[in-house]
């Protein structure tokens, strides 16, 4: 297994391309499924789990192919309404086929997806979209079995016990956009991920329409292929305002897009880290001022996002104060709380709120990543730390990152990857 070897204390300076949003690339390409021609999807990111999904859409019987940052996926001989366990054990995100196949295929076994390191992720709300659409669902042997004896538009709420989800307002608007006559759906997920499958959609020919947290959806016989460009990561673009930050750097973030990190950028903002527009992108840096500890809590969209609460935990450690992060998506998702501690940041737990109070260093030491964004907070405690700090176990980065060595040390980062 692959360690990343990070030596700290550089101020990061200079460009970086923020990649295309896994998180949009994922729920898009199994949507593509839903075409009668192919799709080209464009400014999709290299990454692991991207590749994990081109295996799903093949054994369901797409064709995929990639060529720099698109990928053409055409999906005439989709015809196996399977997703085995062997896939979606790899990325939970597999299950988004579901919708497709229910709605083309009018059938599916997709495998449950298992236990997760960010804590309990139940896929109810998943089944209760399609059940509300009118297919039937059986859970049974590991696997979720839908038939579909035609499904029709209704009326109904997504919402759970944690606030929307992202994943099944997917899987139920791509159910629901073939269904017969009229989808209304509350409750749903705002993420710009969930917009830019709506988008991606409607330029399919679905129509859909999204106010707030409601859809309405009217159903649709045939989708068409499209071209389309994946809207831009912003948490990969925010992980790269916190290394920024951290190392007291001046960044450019290069095609990252402001308007959907609002409450990110109000945060920075709030600590005392500057963050404003250039041509093309945003400049993040700390102008030498004392930055101030915060209170942050995660929440849906427009809240602070879940997936830089690691990220963000690592900055604090460094600022002189008491701050507070509370998590209120997957209240267990403090595993890199431990490691941290291993770099003496002081961090205490309590329930699902961590207090982080700020030390003066943190020291390099060996650290183990735990899922995707613990190892992105822990680069970034390592790119703040005195010496030179080991992280094992760096195949979770390359779920989700792009070329991160290569981008950090195109920012002045001393960084490395050791087999
Ligand atoms: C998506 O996961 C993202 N993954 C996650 O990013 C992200 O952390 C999460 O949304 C929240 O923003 C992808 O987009 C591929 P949810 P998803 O359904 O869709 C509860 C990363 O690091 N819930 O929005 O699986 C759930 O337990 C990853 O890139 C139910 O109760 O998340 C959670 O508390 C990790 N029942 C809340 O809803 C359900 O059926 C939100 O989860 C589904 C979810």
């Amino acid at each position: 297994m692959d360690r990343l070897l990070v030596e700290g204390g550089i101020p990061l300076k200079g460009n970086v391309k923020i990649s295309g949003a896994k998180n949009a690339a994922l729920p898009l390409m199994a949507a593509s499924l839903l075409a009668n021609s192919p799709v080209s999807l464009h400014n999709v990111p290299n990454l692991m789990d991207v590749d994990t999904m081109m295996l799903v859409l093949h054994m369901v019987g797409a064709d995929v192919v990639r060529k720099g940052d698109t990928l053409i996926i055409d999906p005439a001989n989709f015809d196996n309404p399977e997703a085995p366990y062997d896939l979606v054990r790899k990325m939970r995100a597999s299950i988004y086929v579901l919708g497709p196949m229910v709605a083309r295929l009018k059938q599916a076994r997709v495998s449950m997806p298992g236990g997760c390191v960010i804590g309990r992720r139940p896929i109810d709300l998943h089944l209760k979209g399609l059940e509300a659409l009118g297919a039937n669902v059986d859970v049974s042997h590991g696997y979720i079995v839908v038939k579909n004896p035609g499904l029709k538009g209704a009326e109904f709420s997504l919402e759970g016990p944690f606030g929307s989800s992202v994943g099944a307002t997917c899987n139920t608007i791509m159910a629901a956009v073939k269904a017969e006559g009229h989808t209304i759906i509350h409750g749903v997920a705002k993420e710009p991920e969930v917009r830019d499958l709506v988008d991606f959609l409607n330029e399919m020919g679905a129509q859909i329409e999204a106010h707030d947290s409601t859809v309405s959806i009217e159903g649709v016989s045939e989708l068409k292929g499209v071209e389309h460009a994946i809207i831009p990561d912003r948490i990969e673009a925010g992980t790269y305002m916190a290394a920024a930050a951290i190392t007291k750097g001046n960044v450019v973030l290069k095609g990252c897009h402001l308007p959907h990190m609002e409450s990110v950028v109000s945060k920075l903002k709030e600590v005392g880290v500057d963050v404003e527009p250039v041509v093309g992108g945003a400049r993040c840096y700390c102008n030498n001022g004392k930055l101030a500890p915060t209170n942050i809590r995660t929440l849906p969209y427009p809240g602070f996002p879940t997936d830089l609460q690691a990220q963000f935990t690592a900055f604090l450690s460094l600022i002189p104060g008491n701050s507070t992060v509370t998590e209120s998506i997957y209240p267990e998702r403090f595993m890199h709380i431990a490691e941290l501690a291993r770099m003496g940041a002081e961090i205490s737990l309590f329930s699902s709120t961590a207090t982080v109070c700020g030390v003066k260093n943190l020291m390099a030491a060996p650290v183990m990543a735990t899922d995707l964004r613990a190892s992105a907070a822990l680069i970034l405690a390592a790119l703040a730390a005195e010496g030179t700090t080991e992280i094992l176990r760096v195949y979770h980065i390359d779920r989700g990152y792009e070329h991160i060595e290569k981008k950090l040390a195109g920012i002045g980062a001393r960084i490395s990857r050791e087999e």
